[in-house]
């Protein structure tokens, strides 16, 4: 396949791990200019394609081109000459360092005839950047005062910084809300218009169909396919993706629920949580719907002791439980899986199998000697059920492809068997199909008794998942609706304000 009209060819790339042949003599190629989708399976090769082009990956075999001429790429350094920008889905700023000295890192500019760097210069650069892109961040801030937006904005200004011809973006909207989302997407259609080529890599198809021009699918290390969106719908791209058809993405069993198993009454947590009531039966699933920033994240934290209440009740299977930290929560049978799982839960340098059975220790341990076989027994059942992708138990966690990764987190507190389990975006960066067998998990989980609490921006997910639906404004639960009578109208109204829903409003 050669393509006289790209401005970016890369052919019969191939790239190996130990046990993991990760690229199999893929073609891709952009064209000046063009929004160029790259989508495909958690594990399917996307970002160790992109690192290629980018020189943080060293190829086996293939060539790379630009207008027809061959390139070299042996490092980030080649890549940035070359005018080849790339925003990973790991953001690589420097929490404690201001925006403009992460813009700037490393090649700040230096006051003339002198060794010192120009602060006022590099601000005032970093601030003309951040303009361009319409975000209304400070050069000067710290990056850690910075919402993860804010953050993936300061990348793309970065990305600008080196005069890219091209950017690559790894799941860039992963974490981004709707509105967010549509900010980053005017910025790539002006890039766009400027002759800037954007290859863009998401798991939300309804967004690959919004924003890009051309989608190539990968599957296990090799091109399925390109063609422009107009030829494509989704259906047939999660099957080019899958390599088959994809079952209800929302199966949805009817049982019984069960008693309450969780009260929690007036719970409140500084300026986040206002008093909120919460109830959850054995056998269903809540979900929690609104926009960010609502107070569903405290809320999960609040009620797993990441953030101890400051004020309120929260009672267990009808008695009255203090929790001040998830150590309480834990021995109470909760479990909860964390929305920022890189930071708050993977141990990168260790394995597959730890990262999964850690939380089971004293179950597949005794005398504190780790039963190995017991661990790996737990470990290879839960690789198998979420379709972890990986050589082997023993491959380091590091060596996982983001989604894969999340996966593992996920698998980890399955082992504890928790009667009540918290998951927040359980399915953020996760592929489609493993999206569906983690939603029939948690069927399963509620079908075995568990009370399951899912807080989700994706509303269709809310809305196939839940059995019951609350929706969070300003701290506050503000709208309940049953699985019937929730509506994709229903639940933005409540969550943005709007006044006509007819769902009953709780009193405020
Ligand atoms: N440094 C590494 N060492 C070993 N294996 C690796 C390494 N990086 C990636 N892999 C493996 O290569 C394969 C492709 O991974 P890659 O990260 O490219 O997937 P991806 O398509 O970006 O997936 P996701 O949607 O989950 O981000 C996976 O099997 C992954 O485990
Ligand atoms: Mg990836």
């Amino acid at each position: 396949m050669s393509d006289n009209h790209a401005y970016l060819q890369m052919q019969g790339i191939s790239k190996s791990f130990p046990g993991v042949q990760a690229l199999k003599s893929v073609d891709f190629s952009v064209a000046k200019g063009e929004i160029h989708a790259l989508v495909g399976e958690n594990g399917a090769g996307k970002s160790t394609l992109m690192k290629v082009l980018t020189g943080a990956l060293l190829r086996d075999e293939g060539e790379i081109s630009l207008n027809n001429l061959p390139i070299e790429i042996n490092n980030p350094g080649d890549a940035q000459q070359l005018g080849i920008s790339m925003i990973h889905q790991e953001l690589s700023l420097i929490p404690y360092l201001t925006v403009g000295q992460n813009i700037y890192l490393g090649r700040e500019p230096r006051a003339r005839v002198s060794t010192f760097i120009d602060w006022p210069e590099l601000y005032s650069k970093a601030q003309s950047l951040l303009d361009q892109l319409n975000v209304n961040v400070d050069s000067r801030a710290s990056v850690q005062d910075l919402s993860i937006a804010q953050r993936q904005m300061v990348e793309v200004a970065k990305a600008l910084s080196f005069n890219a011809d091209l950017i690559a973006m790894d799941e860039p909207t992963s974490s981004l809300t709707d509105r967010e989302t549509e900010v980053l997407f005017q910025v790539m259609r002006s890039f766009k218009e400027r002759g800037i080529s954007i290859i863009f890599i998401s798991h939300r198809l309804e967004e690959v169909f919004e924003i890009a021009d051309r989608i190539t699918v990968l599957r296990d290390g090799e091109t399925i396919g390109t063609a422009d969106v107009g030829d494509l719908d989704i259906d047939r791209v999660v099957r080019m993706m899958v390599g088959r058809q994809l079952g209800d993405l929302y199966p949805k069993d009817e049982f019984e629920r069960g008693g309450i198993v969780l009260e929690a009454a007036g719970l409140q947590e500084g300026r986040e949580l206002k008093p909120v009531d919460v109830t959850l039966r054995a056998g269903e699933i809540l979900g929690i719907a609104g926009l960010a920033g609502a107070g569903r994240t405290a809320l999960a934290e609040t009620l797993f002791g990441v953030r101890p209440a400051e004020k309120g009740q929260i009672k267990i299977g009808g008695r009255a439980v203090p929790i001040q930290h998830p150590g309480q929560a834990i021995r109470l049978g909760m479990g909860f899986v964390p929305e920022d799982r890189k930071l708050q839960g993977l141990f990168l340098n260790m394995a597959v199998r730890e990262n999964v059975v850690i939380s089971a220790l004293p179950e597949v341990s005794r005398f504190s000697f780790i039963n190995f076989s017991e661990a790996d027994k737990l470990a290879r059942n839960f690789i198998e059920k979420l379709q972890i992708r990986t050589p082997s138990v023993k491959q380091l966690i590091r060596n996982l492809s983001g989604g894969n990764q999340q996966k593992v987190i996920i698998a980890r507190w399955l082992t504890l068997k928790p009667k009540i389990l918290i998951l927040d975006e359980p399915t953020r960066g996760i592929d489609v199909a493993t999206k569906a067998e983690i939603h029939a998990l948690m069927n399963q989980l509620a079908k075995d008794g568990v009370a399951v609490m899912m807080v989700s921006s994706d509303l269709p997910e809310v809305l196939g998942v839940s059995d019951r639906i609350l929706v969070m404004r300003a701290g506050k639960i503000v709208a309940e609706f049953s699985r019937e009578e929730a509506t994709q109208d229903n639940i933005m109204h409540a969550a943005t304000g709007g006044r006509e829903n007819n769902a009953q409003q709780r009193p405020q």
